[in-house]
């Protein structure tokens, strides 16, 4: 039986360290924020695949709409030897581009890198026994800091899908794309997944679900916290938040305060007080513009070249080639 690679660059301790400093320095933040990958863990990540089943979560399909229609398009103009992505997860629309890559011939190896280490044992299990011919190597490691680790296995195509890159804030995103540029050589290609900025009546609910699944999601760092560092948070005392802010032109997800109170976070010896609605910051999930995005990519050393929509306008694929 075929069995898939896995390399750890991010370790338990590791990730721990990492999610006490950014505790301590969030909830002691005006405003108070969180950085949205402690979402993540095992029930983090399911609940994300329940989001992507929402009828409200138009960016999952209409990214696979899109890779659908182009997968072909992409393997072509890529001639890909190892496809990379990065916060893979389930790595489900992956599956599109994978098939248009092998039937071309050119493809030899899948690298998904991921925080979650759970969602990437799942995915490359199944992709080890569905692509028998194909090498899957997954990495745990963390996009902004583990790019330069990626092992090279011939030409490679980057696939950031989703719309992740725009969890990012704008410095961060900006670090990102170059340190992506350094990562690849000249000619290779970056495809990125991004959501439009369209009717905010379409972009909130899609955050705000009917049935809370979002909610969810969102509570559920205040349980990654408990777990992790002993903090005693009540995650029903916390309203979720989505709003568009139409300055940034972001969605932000909040958690609300219903009631004044004091968060004990044990392993930090720190107190946390919480007045009646005060918010804490856990997402910003930005939405961008094609002039935008052309810029923020030339600014990093790659060229655009092509831009690709769903039927409704709503997300884009954009390929970029490094310069
Ligand atoms: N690409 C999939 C999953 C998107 S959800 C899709 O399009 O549906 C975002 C994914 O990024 C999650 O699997 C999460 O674990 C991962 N992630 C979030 N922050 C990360 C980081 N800093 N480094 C690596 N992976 C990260
Ligand atoms: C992973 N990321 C692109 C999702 C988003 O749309 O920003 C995460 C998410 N947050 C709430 N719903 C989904």
């Amino acid at each position: 039986m075929t069995t898939a690679v896995l390399d750890v660059y991010l370790t338990e301790a590791d990730g721990h360290a990492e999610l006490r400093l950014d505790a301590r320095s969030g909830l002691t933040a005006i405003p108070k924020a969180l950085p949205p990958k402690w979402f993540y863990d095992a029930a983090g990540s399911e609940i994300y695949e329940r989001i992507t089943e929402l009828p409200e979560y138009y960016p999952f399909n209409a990214e696979r709409e899109i890779l659908r229609a182009r997968a072909g398009q992409i393997a072509a103009a890529s001639e890909a030897e190892a496809l990379v992505e990065l916060g893979s997860g389930s790595s489900e629309k992956t599956r599109l581009l994978l098939d248009a890559l092998a039937a071309q011939g050119t493809l030899r190896g899948y690298l998904p890198l991921d925080v979650s280490e759970t969602a990437l044992r799942e995915a490359t299990s199944a992709l080890a026994a569905d692509y028998p011919q194909l090498h899957v190597h997954g990495i745990v490691g963390d996009f902004t800091r583990h790019l330069a680790r990626i092992p090279s296995q011939g030409k490679r195509l980057l696939a950031f899908l989703g719309g992740t890159i725009g969890n990012l804030l704008p410095p961060d995103r900006a670090v990102f794309l170059r340190s992506a540029r350094a990562t690849l050589g000249k000619g290779e290609q970056l495809l990125i997944g991004v959501g439009l900025v369209i009717d905010p009546a379409v972009m909130v609910p899609a955050y705000d679900d009917a049935k809370g699944v979002t909610a969810e999601f969102n509570r559920n760092v205040l349980r990654v916290l408990n777990r992790e560092l002993g903090a005693n948070f009540d995650p029903e005392a916390f309203d979720h938040v989505a709003q568009w802010n139409s300055e940034r032109e972001w969605i932000e997800m909040r958690l609300r305060a219903r009631r004044r109170m004091t968060v004990h976070v044990a392993e930090l010896g720190l107190d946390v007080p919480f007045a009646e609605g005060e918010e804490l910051r856990t997402e910003t999930s930005a939405k961008f513009r094609l002039g935008g995005i052309r810029n923020e990519l030339a600014g990093a050393g790659f060229e655009l070249t092509e831009w690709w929509t769903d039927s409704y306008n709503r997300f884009a694929l954009a390929l970029a080639t490094a310069l």
